[in-house]
């Protein structure tokens, strides 16, 4: 295995054909050119589809006609070596990544390449985690999932704002609750696929059923159990923030990389830490009605994509592999998401903290080629000192990635 300081390539971008890989070139071409201080390339299963989105990238930097592209197929363990033996870095956005990505993790882990994706699909890093934590951490390949929209807001709010009540008070929060506030945003192809399949694959395996439904599927020890049980599911009201909440999504995800954060720090946070999400809509009765409505179609939505025949239909409805929203839909596109933390002072006196963290860009693609491009310039070029394994952003990367992401516009701002 050469050293990663030998690699000829810092960055790979695998599956920069695809509506979000698109994006991720853009991004990374606009932040670092190209032939400049990042040596990075494209790579994908089709030569033709790369070539034009290499062409597609010299309106944003000339030098990206030199910017190598490299040929391999998911399906082809020998290509995804040869690709990933040459790089510091791979950076995919491949996916469904439970049915596309597992061989570039394995090979990742072999050969000691750094990783890092945008997969929301629990089971799949469930399967990451059992195959290859153990062999990480011989290799020294960290593999770090959900660096996009889930999971980082929540993953790097949760440790924002549990950093700022160390140092104020000495001790961590005991609670922290995530609210998902104002955003605008579109869907694509990828994203809907991916968690259609997550349906389709728990409706024919119990013990993927199992994973999704425990809240600690993502710790070390999955015997080990916390105070947290499943994510609400229906409307309820938030004093602190004086507003109705309905479920959200990305819970299902979000929460277990957090926990799982928690517990590769070593419980920083303790073991009793508590910790949730659920979206929120404002106060009085337009509030409610907002929550109420989006807890129905929430509740609906599950219910079709849980039965194969409606699933399809569902499918249909969707968009399809490589579309996504516009660019004028994706510019407009922001989020704003609230953290409140509660725990008790120096003097035993009982404290509230908030976060609040807010990004220009739709949050699924926008903010998440921005995320995703940090991270993997963070594991890339940022001296981190952790040691391989199958690693979460705020354990990875904590701080550094944070420091990066505001100076590419995101906020994290802290009130007591
Ligand atoms: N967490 C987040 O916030 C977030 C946000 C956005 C997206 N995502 C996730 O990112 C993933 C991609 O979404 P997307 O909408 O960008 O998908 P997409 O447009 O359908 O792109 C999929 C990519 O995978 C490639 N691919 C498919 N099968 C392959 C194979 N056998 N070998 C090599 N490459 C293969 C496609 O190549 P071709 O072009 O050659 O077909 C394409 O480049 C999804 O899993 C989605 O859930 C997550």
């Amino acid at each position: 295995m050469t050293s990663k300081a030998e690699r000829t390539y810092d960055i790979i971008l695998w599956g920069a054909t695809g509506f979000t890989g698109r994006l991720v070139a853009e991004q990374l071409a606009r932040r670092c050119g190209v032939g400049k201080d990042l040596r990075w390339a494209l790579a994908g299963r089709s030569a033709e589809k790369l070539a034009a989105v290499r062409n597609g990238l010299t309106s944003i930097d000339s030098g990206a006609r030199e910017l190598p592209l490299l040929l391999g197929d998911s399906t082809d363990r020998a290509s995804l070596d040869a690709i990933v033996s040459s790089a510091r870095t791979v950076v995919s956005t491949v996916g469904p990544y439970a049915l596309h990505g597992r061989s570039l993790v394995a090979s990742c882990v072999e050969n000691g390449t750094d990783y890092c994706d945008l997969t929301g699909e629990t089971h799949f890093v469930r399967a990451m985690i059992d195959a290859h934590h153990v062999r990480g951490r011989e290799t020294g390949a960290r593999i770090v999932h959900c660096c996009g929209f889930d999971s980082i807001p929540s993953d790097l709010g949760v440790l924002v704002l549990q950093t700022f009540a160390r140092e104020q008070y000495g001790k961590p929060l005991d609670e922290v609750k995530f609210f998902m506030g104002e955003a605008s945003g579109g869907l694509s192809g990828g994203t809907a696929a991916s968690a259609l399949n997550v349906f389709a694959e728990a409706s024919h395996d119990p013990a993927i059923r199992r994973i999704l439904a425990n809240p600690y599927a993502l710790d070390p020890d999955r015997s080990e159990r916390g105070p947290d049980g499943p994510d609400p599911m229906g409307v309820g009201w938030n004093e602190d923030l004086r507003a109705w909440t309905g479920p959200f999504l990305m819970a299902a995800i979000n929460t277990r990389i957090v926990r799982r954060s928690n517990a590769l720090l070593g419980y920083p946070w303790g073991k009793d830490f508590r910790y949730s999400e659920v979206a929120s809509f404002g106060p009085g009765a337009k509030g409610w009605l907002r929550a109420a409505s989006f807890t129905a179609g929430f509740a609906g939505f599950a219910a079709f994509a849980s039965l194969g025949p409606t699933r399809a239909l569902l499918a249909k409805s969707l968009p399809a592999p490589g579309e996504g929203p516009s660019q004028e839909r994706r510019e407009r596109g922001f989020f704003v998401v609230r953290l409140v933390g509660k725990g008790t002072g120096t003097k035993g006196e009982p404290i509230t903290l908030f976060a609040e963290i807010r990004a220009q860009g739709d949050p699924g693609y926008g903010a998440t080629a921005k995320m995703l491009s940090e991270a993997a310039l963070c594991l890339s070029k940022d001296d981190l000192q952790v040691a391989g394994g199958v690693l979460t952003p705020a354990s990875c990367m904590g701080q550094r990635l944070v420091d990066r992401l505001r100076k590419v516009g995101m906020t994290f701002d802290l009130r007591g």
